[in-house]
């Protein structure tokens, strides 16, 4: 099979910007590697353009955005994900052959993740994906299940705060959360999209890849962060359902963020939920040497 055209949207985010760096040190595996910018936000891309990256100037919604490409990989935040559907629409009429949904977190296909708010449009855009791609043969789509980013153990959406030394969890201190650093998961979505080369067609349309590198329990969290900071912390833990009624509170109150939020801090510390149930899928990239959440967070902080 001949090599795959990539087209990454979202490459100015969180996650997007290592992937998309990435993909451009890897990029003579590639037929094409590109960033979609949309024309108001090409200054953005003006230092990677220059370090040899692609940048395709146009609209995710529109078809002629992904002529000539086989693979999108989106990686579209919170407020945008919602146009996923449109998206997917858009780039198989224009016959691109693969999607990468913006997923990058938990396995949502289980327990409460499937009627968690947090998740509402990822479950949209899942069932979108498996109805067209019954309709189109040929197409197909793949999850990148990584559970948390090391570096957001770092992050207040998680309740911790580096810089007072705080956190305010809402659930157990021995509540286990998965952990992938980010720099590997730019490694596996690259070494994945490779993989597309050698794929039988007969495989089921939907290929799903379980990576995260190892679980911790908040407290062992916690521990990692006050060494690699030489700093002590102060913890608070609250029952988990106050969480829950933070984000009915939030939501009534029409505060889109903040019920996204106090939804997140809900299943995050919700003792009876599985981030990433196993099997994980490590041994199908046997390449990939992933760090700890130690090794992580002293990059992140520069110790
Ligand atoms: N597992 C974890 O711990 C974890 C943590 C964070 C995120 N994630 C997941 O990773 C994925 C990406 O999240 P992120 O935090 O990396 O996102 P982010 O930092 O908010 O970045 C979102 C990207 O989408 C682009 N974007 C937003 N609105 C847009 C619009 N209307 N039109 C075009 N582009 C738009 C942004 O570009 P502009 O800035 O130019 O608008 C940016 O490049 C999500 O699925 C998220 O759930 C997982």
């Amino acid at each position: 099979m001949s090599l795959q055209s990539v087209l990454i949207i979202g490459a100015s985010g969180y996650i997007g910007r290592p992937v998309a760096q990435e993909f451009l040190s890897q990029k003579s595996k590639f037929a094409r590697v590109a960033i979609l910018s949309d024309v108001s936000k090409v200054e953005k891309f003006a230092e990677i353009a220059k370090s040899g990256m692609e940048i395709v100037v146009g609209s995710f919604l529109e078809p002629d955005s992904f002529k000539g490409f086989t693979t999108i990989i989106c990686m579209l935040g919170n407020h945008a994900m919602k146009y996923q559907p449109e998206i997917i629409d858009a780039a198989i009429s224009a016959g691109v052959t693969n999607f990468y949904p913006s997923e990058f977190g938990s396995d949502i296909s289980q327990g409460a993740y499937l009627s968690n708010r947090y998740f509402r449009d990822k479950q949209i855009t899942r069932e979108h994906l498996a109805k067209v791609a019954e309709n189109h043969k040929g197409f197909g789509y793949t999850l990148m299940i990584t559970g948390s980013f090391a570096e957001y153990a770092a992050n207040p959406v998680f309740g911790i705060d580096p810089e007072e030394g705080t956190f305010d969890f809402f659930g157990p201190k021995e509540k286990k959360e998965p952990f992938t650093g980010i720099l590997d998961v730019a490694k596996y979505v690259v070494a994945s999209v490779l993989m597309l080369e050698s794929k039988n067609q007969s495989e089921t349309p939907c290929r799903t890849f379980r990576i995260p590198t190892a679980v911790y329990s908040w407290e062992e969290v916690i521990q990692t962060l006050s060494r690699v900071q030489g700093k002590k912390y102060t913890c608070t833990y609250h029952p988990n359902s106050e969480a829950h009624k933070l984000a009915q509170k939030y939501a009534s109150e029409g505060d889109v963020d903040k019920e996204l939020g106090y939804a997140l801090k809900a299943m995050i510390g919700d003792p009876n939920e599985e981030g990433v149930p196993k099997p994980w899928d490590h041994d199908k990239f046997p390449d990939i040497h992933p760090e700890s959440l130690e090794t992580s967070l002293r990059r992140y902080f520069g110790k």
